[in-house]
């Protein structure tokens, strides 16, 4: 906090970390949530960009009743990775069937990555609830990519301004997730390539932040890909330096919301000797989603 009066008044905030991340005391969310109360939530998350809810008890109804405070719940683009009750809800597990086949999507995520940025409305947020997690390992580790796009030198700042990153799922998948089965070309057509800006203005906030991401930035409008993609990696390398990073060690029972808008994510390896059960829901951009509209109208 910034030494003037505290904002918060109905909960306790604690950050956890010099780069970014809060953690959010006296909220249980499986009770409905007083509007006075979801205000400095929304507050917390906005300032924060990583809220972290600790000891939660969340179904997956739950989890779709808190998320939808936040804007439109948002489905994977691909269908094999939702919930059977519950599209909106995806589970991320490392654990297998008798055949030893995933149950969930495993393996997800390991490169730098903002969630669905492949889609022309990516998510404004995404949420991920622990249910089992490891004693160690299998961290998610967020990096602030506002901090990251003020740190550039001047001149960086200057001829990136109006370049576009061309995000494209299915080159990620073949790219990142050989060991997975293909995309068929049904799923692929799902995900065409978009471009979006390398620095966008927050809508909420209205603060310049670095666009783009290891795990799914192609490459770069105007440029040849390897120009391009070499001018990815070099923004993702020092955008993810350990100054602008908090590693979050999960417990079971958190529950964590970052804004994909400003910041990157990664998983890190888990033992798989350990149970890793993630249930994960996805925010849509909804001032994003009226924009488009308003332009194809
Ligand atoms: C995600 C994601 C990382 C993790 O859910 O979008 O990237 O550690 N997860 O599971
Ligand atoms: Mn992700």
């Amino acid at each position: 906090m910034d030494g003037q009066s505290n904002p918060y008044r109905h909960i306790r905030v604690r950050p956890v970390s010099q780069a970014l991340g809060a953690e959010i005391l006296d909220v249980d969310l499986s009770q409905d949530i007083p509007d006075a109360v979801f205000a400095e939530i929304h507050r917390a998350h906005l300032e924060f960009s990583v809220i972290v809810f600790r000891d939660q008890q969340l179904s997956p109804l739950r989890q779709k009743i808190f998320s939808a405070r936040f804007g439109t719940l948002m489905s994977h683009a691909i269908e094999r990775f939702r919930h059977p009750e519950h599209p909106e809800v995806m589970v991320m597990t490392n654990l297998k069937d008798a055949a030893n086949r995933n149950i969930g999507a495993s393996r997800a995520g390991f490169e730098w990555h903002s969630d669905q940025s492949y889609k022309p409305a990516p998510a404004l947020g995404s949420m991920l609830y622990g249910i089992e997690c490891p004693p160690v390992g299998a961290n998610t580790e967020f990096a602030n990519m506002y901090a990251a796009y003020e740190a550039l030198p001047a001149e960086r700042k200057a001829q990136i301004e109006s370049l576009y990153g061309i995000h494209d799922y299915a080159w990620s998948w073949a790219t990142f997730l050989k060991d997975r089965a293909p995309l068929t070309e049904e799923e692929k057509a799902k995900v065409p390539p978009v471009l979006h800006p390398l620095v966008r203005v927050h809508p909420e906030t209205g603060r310049k932040a670095l666009y783009l991401s290891e795990g799914a930035t192609r490459s770069i409008e105007g440029m040849s890909e390897a120009e391009g993609r070499a001018l990815v990696q070099e923004l993702s390398d020092f955008a993810t330096q350990p100054r602008f990073v908090y590693s979050h060690q999960w417990r079971a029972g958190d529950l964590v919301f970052w804004d994909n808008r400003c910041l990157l994510h990664r998983a890190t390896p888990s033992d798989p000797q350990y149970r890793r059960v993630m249930q994960r829901t996805m925010v849509q951009d909804d001032s994003l989603v009226r924009r488009l509209a308003a332009q194809s109208a």
